[in-house]
């Protein structure tokens, strides 16, 4: 089992991969794996039509290999942080087909034989508050609606795990998601998906739990069980952006209780994770809580890292050291 760091780089943002020298010495020394928080999402990496921006990628996957690190690609068919000129552009169904296509063989070609794991397909159920999350974002609930899949059907979906594992026949393909943690509506219907792409011999390797969790609702106590069931199908699993956020309380410090509730859940879903043969990854997403992406995502909530802004690691940190 690993655990990997994020980055930011988008605007109004810090970077501190390349800003924070004690950013990248804790990410160097105390991880093995690391995920581009944002640097290879489309928006990032391929701003306008012919043109791709890898080099803050590129720096993140030579900074990997020189600390002997793994690296996780994130991620390539999104609904969001798409760039504007795939969803505002007047493009025919085939042109759009031919745009993903490029898209996918050029971002993960780039890489090839460097990354060891791929989140091809992110977020592709609806939200759950939208209908359980049990319907493709096809345009047909409230949820956002991942343009290709409304545009070009679900076979989509097949055929990004087929490119991606045409530009890399090493590299493991993974579904990823949120809210698919416990066994449940949103979960079945990713395991029915699952089922389906294999029964088609689509290069599907993999399951991962983003497990971006929240102190206010119950821990996901079938984790293990539901690793288990996806591992049965013959599927990896991983935990790809472990993160546990609570409502601050008025002075903004968090209370002795609510670390050591955080600590109990951070340390549960590594348990998960190591109770089964095949989770081989575990990312948290970032690290310090001084970049982290869920006071800007949820106004009120913070501090869903393993280090306060200091550096000065949570209970949480020593939790996850205990159980490995
Ligand atoms: C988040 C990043 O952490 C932010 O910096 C960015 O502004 C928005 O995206 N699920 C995912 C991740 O798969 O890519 C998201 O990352 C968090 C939710």
């Amino acid at each position: 089992a690993v655990a990997g760091g994020g980055h930011h780089l988008s605007a109004g943002y810090p970077d501190p991969f390349t800003r924070d020298p004690t950013y990248r010495k804790v990410l160097a020394t105390e991880f093995n794996s690391v995920s581009p928080e944002n640097q290879m999402k489309w928006d990032f990496i391929h701003p306008e039509p012919g043109v791709y921006n890898f080099k803050p990628a590129d720096q993140i996957v030579a900074f990997a290999e020189r600390h002997g690190q793994e690296v996780r690609g994130h991620t390539l068919l999104w609904h969001s942080q798409l760039a504007d000129w795939v969803t505002e552009g007047d493009y025919t169904d085939e042109e759009l087909r031919a745009i993903l296509k490029d898209h996918i063989q050029t971002v993960v070609g780039r890489y090839a034989g460097r990354i060891d794991q791929w989140d091809v397909a992110n977020e592709i159920f609806a939200d759950t508050w939208d209908d359980g999350g049990v319907r493709l974002r096809d345009g047909s609930t409230g949820a956002t609606a991942n343009i290709f899949i409304q545009r070009l059907g679900p076979g989509i979906i097949a055929d990004a795990f087929r490119w991606a594992h045409e530009a890399d026949p090493q590299a493991k393909l993974f579904l990823n998601d949120y809210a698919v943690e416990d066994i449940g509506a949103k979960s079945d219907a990713y395991y029915e998906l699952a089922k389906e792409l294999l029964a088609q011999n689509v290069p599907l390797h993999g399951f991962a739990f983003q497990a971006h969790l929240d102190l206010q609702y119950p821990f996901p106590e079938t984790l293990d069980e539901n690793m288990q069931r996806f591992e049965d199908l013959g599927l990896e699993t991983a935990i790809t952006e472990l993160d546990v956020r609570f409502t601050l309380p008025e002075d903004g410090v968090p209370t002795a209780e609510q670390l050591a509730e955080q600590a109990d859940t951070y340390q549960g879903v590594l348990e998960a994770c190591l109770s089964v043969d095949d989770c081989n990854s575990f990312t948290i997403w970032g690290f310090n809580d001084k970049y982290s992406w869920v006071p800007s995502f949820s106004p009120g909530q913070g501090a869903a890292t393993v280090m306060f802004e200091d550096y000065e690691r949570k209970p949480a940190y020593w939790a996850l050291h205990e159980t490995l």
